[in-house]
């Protein structure tokens, strides 16, 4: 039902439109990348073994920073087919009795749904600035005995919130007390504002952190469908076994693209994409305030969430508003409600684009503010 919101939001935008609702981001390809495109690389067409090409699985491990262990991880079709071989793979490994999965709030719209369709129990924990206190709190208030699985998104869609290393590393030293397993879904991982590109210490993982990512964002590479799972835990057995299920393997193409990105200068690709996003984020952030519109202050990721204003959600839903501003001020937004109770009466901005439409298009929903108002 929420997809096809988000969906109805795009069907029938006028064509002159500003698009801030698609959670995209548009990058160029270096030219090593382009030059990948050959025969003499691409010319392996058969199945690869189910979690991927070692030299592929290897590649991976390096570009993150993983340790070089290749029996722990897990190449998927991008993160989303990540986080469903890692859920089905945790539910196949825990017992019936601990068959309760616990999300953030605001979330990902695929965890949910992920949960329904694998049967699982869900609940949700409020992230901050949602909450009061921290976020290990919040986890440790929402937890009960039948938790098995908890995740954690940092830097946060549709919210922007970062975690520091040291929050995360409370939360991992939570799960692992209490037997949890934690995905971490950090498919967002070098676009946080922090010094360090990353949000972690990944030489040292949690023993119970299972981190799912993809080349998706960080390398604006989402058609390749690469992503994976890694984890030190032995569910990486059932995470294979789900994967194997679901889509036998990831594309062998993109494999062996992934493959050359360690002999070539990935580095600087992506230190390239995040400046481009931090200071997209920074630019959408100064006009929100430049036009008085508040908003959530979002340190990772490519969304901003802004404030709908009392008034107006006293007169109608954030769903009404987001429809008043594509169709009266051609502007395309997501309503936080599709995100959860937490940010309903937020919309979702992604600032992903391209920064040359961001001041026409904040001056388009304060007008649409504005004409709301003026109505009343
Ligand atoms: C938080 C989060 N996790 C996972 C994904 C899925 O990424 P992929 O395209 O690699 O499947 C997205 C995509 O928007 C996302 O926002």
């Amino acid at each position: 039902m929420k997809k096809s919101l988000i969906r109805q939001i795009f069907e029938g935008a006028p064509g002159d439109s500003i698009n801030f609702a698609l959670g995209e981001p548009v990058f160029e390809q270096p030219k090593w990348f382009i030059n990948l495109f050959n025969p003499k690389i691409l010319n392996n067409y058969a199945y690869t073994p189910n979690a991927g090409l070692p030299k592929a699985r290897e590649a991976v491990n390096k570009i993150n920073d993983y340790p070089n262990d290749i029996e722990n991880i897990c190449l998927t079709c991008g993160a989303e087919e990540g986080l469903f071989a890692s859920i089905s793979g945790a539910k196949l490994f825990l017992n019936e009795q601990k068959n309760e999965l616990l999300i953030p709030s605001p979330y990902f719209l695929t965890y949910p749904m992920v949960a329904k369709i694998v049967g699982l129990k869900m609940n949700t924990y409020p992230i901050p600035p949602f909450c009061n206190g921290s976020i290990t709190e919040s986890i440790e208030n929402n937890i009960n005995s039948k938790t098995g699985m908890i995740i954690l998104n940092t830097p946060a869609n549709p919210s922007g919130l970062m975690l520091s290393e040291n929050e995360i590393k409370k939360v991992e030293k939570l799960c692992a007390d209490k037997n949890i397993l934690l995905i971490i879904d950090e498919v967002y991982r070098f676009f946080g504002n922090r010094e360090t590109p990353v949000s972690h210490n990944w030489n040292d993982i949690g023993s119970h952190s299972i981190l799912v990512s993809s080349l998706t964002k960080n390398y604006g590479l989402p058609g390749l469908r690469l992503g994976w799972a890694y984890t030190k835990h032995n569910v990486i057995n059932k995470i294979i076994a789900a994967h194997q299920s679901i889509a036998a393997i990831t594309s062998s193409i993109s494999q062996q693209l992934v493959e050359q990105f360690p002999n070539n200068d990935y580095k600087n690709w992506l230190e390239v994409n995040r400046n481009k996003t931090i200071k997209n984020r920074e630019l959408m952030k100064s006009e929100l305030k430049e036009n008085g519109i508040e908003f959530v202050d979002s340190e990772g990721a490519f969304y901003v969430l802004f404030k709908v204003p009392t008034e107006i959600m006293e007169k109608m839903t954030d769903v009404d508003f987001a429809f008043h501003l594509k169709d009266d001020h051609k502007i395309l937004t997501v309503p936080g409600s599709a995100f959860g109770e937490y940010s309903t009466g937020y919309m979702r901005l992604s600032c992903g684009g391209l920064s040359k439409d961001f001041k026409e298009g904040i001056k388009r929903i304060r007008d649409g503010i504005d004409s709301i108002k003026k109505g009343m």
